[in-house]
């Protein structure tokens, strides 16, 4: 099971696969429209690589709830003490007690494959955005090499980027609007609305 894989790579996580070039990082972060006192879900958190970056952005007014379900990971980011209005949340995305309509944008870095079925974390990640908040997908490689990179691990090797219209198509039936997708060498970043009118 994809849990228990990451948490047997968590000791050794910060040092073996996560993103090391900080600019990436920081390129990534500046093209989320998150402004300082949103509420914010960081799903698949890991060791928290992105949680600085998220900190810097919400400033001390934000919120910010950190979700993993692979305990280990999340223990290494909690153990960083990270300063701010941070929640430790152990859950599925896919099965969790959030309420609705409470993040002004969700964040999903570098853990979109692994979701074990899309559409319905779609459709959770939708109930809990408010209305007008945004989705942000993001990785630090292309699609192709990420999945190219997961085929080479027995582990994960199922664990697939859609067709980007696939994912397009899976976001607009869970009810997304205003989707972009930008997929490119450096970079994948997915875009979606939820409707500030409904
Ligand atoms: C590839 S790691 C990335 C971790 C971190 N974002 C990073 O870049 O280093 C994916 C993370 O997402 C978590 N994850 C995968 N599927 C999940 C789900 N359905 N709900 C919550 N967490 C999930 C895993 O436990 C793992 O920590």
């Amino acid at each position: 099971m994809s849990r228990d894989f990451f948490n047997s790579r968590a000791a050794a996580w910060d040092d073996e696969v996560a993103e090391k070039d900080i600019s990436r990082l920081e390129t990534i972060a500046e093209r989320l429209d998150i402004k300082p006192g949103d509420s914010v879900l960081d799903i698949g958190t890991g060791t928290g690589v992105f949680v600085p970056f998220l900190l810097k952005k919400i400033g001390g007014k934000g919120k910010l709830v950190c979700l993993d379900f692979a305990e280990e990971m999340l223990k290494i980011a909690r153990e960083k003490g990270f300063k701010g209005d941070i929640n430790y949340l152990c859950a599925d995305i896919e099965n969790n007690s959030l309420e609705d309509d409470s993040f002004d944008a969700v964040v999903c870095y570098s853990v979109f494959p692994h979701f074990n079925n899309k559409m319905k974390a779609f459709k959770e990640i939708y109930r809990l955005l408010k209305k007008g908040g945004r989705l942000y997908i993001c990785h630090s490689s292309s699609r192709q090499a990420i999945n190219e990179v997961h085929k080479s691990i027995p582990e994960v090797c199922s664990h697939l980027f859609p067709e980007n219209e696939d994912t397009r198509g899976m976001l607009s039936d869970a009810g997304f609007e205003d989707i972009t997708i930008s997929d490119s060498k450096e970079d994948y970043l997915v875009i979606a609305a939820k409707s500030a009118g409904r």
